[in-house]
């Protein structure tokens, strides 16, 4: 292996811009020439790519969003999109690709080493809803920005007496409201993979209020339903009276720089892409198991459903009491 590329695909995460530097310069550490490839699968099989220098991914380890950047390119499910990225690939000498991103580049990832040609993938989202590894890079950060925003609101909501909805992101996955409700205190988290009750939500409003309580906040992950924050929102005011706002994170949560801890296992996880793609691993994304750098098979990875410890949801309830 002498050429490796690398793209982003997907929604950018904060600790992205981290990943591309650890993944150039580990290869030109390990001896290769790398390649950036801008605008992720289009910028593929456009044949965009960029050689890049120790230099050229200075200054970015603290930088939210992608250098590499992103562009939406529903083509490349067709397998001529495939085959045509493969030539591009070929034809600039380029012997293995670096995949960035969550499951949806995942799966162009694994039919590019269906295809035969050597792919390696390293999980970024916020969402955190990647299977194969316990964390995906972006997540701490997006979860800190929630917080900071909650603890924010949180001190609006005591002044004035009030409820307060906020929708956080996770698409499908309750992981960024369950560590953020949970960081924040919430009363009550609601989260797709745990069923919810309204009269249950306003219940325990009700008891925070009889208590003394100068506030309430209510964390739901975007997954449990198209406008659910909105909706929630307008069903507490209407049921319970209480002054109640709705706020929508939204995309707050995928900017800003990255946390230490995301910086850390961008560079971990970047230089073992780098590494196992070097040794001849192909068809794998890197991950985290236990505190360990693993890798699984991109057919597991696309075929089974990343889970979120309920236990903490639980705890979760008995602590907001
Ligand atoms: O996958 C990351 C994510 O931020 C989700 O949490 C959210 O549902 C989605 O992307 C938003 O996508 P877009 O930026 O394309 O609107």
């Amino acid at each position: 292996m002498k050429k490796i590329a690398v793209l982003t695909g997907g929604g950018d995460a904060p600790g992205m811009n981290a990943v591309i530097r650890a993944v150039v310069r580990r290869g030109i550490f390990k001896g290769l020439e790398v390649y950036g490839i801008h605008h992720g699968f289009k910028g593929l099989i456009d044949g965009d790519f960029v050689k890049m220098s120790k230099g050229s991914v200075g200054d970015i380890i603290h930088r939210g969003g992608t250098i590499l950047q992103y562009a939406h390119f529903e083509n490349f499910k067709t397998v001529d999109a495939q085959k045509q990225a493969i030539a591009q690939l070929i034809n600039a000498g380029i012997d293995g690709l670096i995949v960035i991103g969550g499951n949806g580049s995942f799966k162009g990832a694994e039919k590019l080493n269906t295809l035969g040609f050597p792919t390696v993938g390293i999980p970024v989202t916020v969402n955190n809803d990647i299977a194969g590894t316990e964390y995906s890079i972006g997540f701490d950060t997006a979860v800190n920005t929630a917080v900071a925003a909650i603890d924010k609101i949180r001190d609006t909501a005591s002044s004035h007496d009030r409820t307060y909805v906020i929708e956080v992101m996770g698409r499908h996955a309750g992981d960024i409201a369950l560590w953020s409700g949970m960081c924040s205190g919430a009363e009550s988290i609601i989260i797709p993979e745990a069923d919810h009750k309204v009269e249950d939500v306003i219940d325990r409003i009700k008891q925070g209020y009889k208590r003394g309580k100068t506030h309430s906040i209510i964390v739901v992950a975007e997954g449990v339903g198209k406008g659910i924050g909105r909706e929630l929102g307008k069903v507490i005011q209407e049921k319970t009276g209480f002054d109640t706002k709705v706020t929508i994170l939204g995309h707050i949560q995928r900017g800003g720089s990255p946390s230490a801890y995301d910086r850390m296992m961008s560079s971990q996880m970047g230089a073992k892409a780098v590494d196992i793609l070097v040794e001849g691993s192909k068809d794998v994304m890197v991950g985290l198991k236990n505190g360990k750098l693993i890798h699984t098979p991109f057919e597991e990875v696309v075929k089974d459903k990343h889970t979120l410890d309920l236990s903490i949801h639980q705890l979760a309830r008995s602590l907001s009491i």
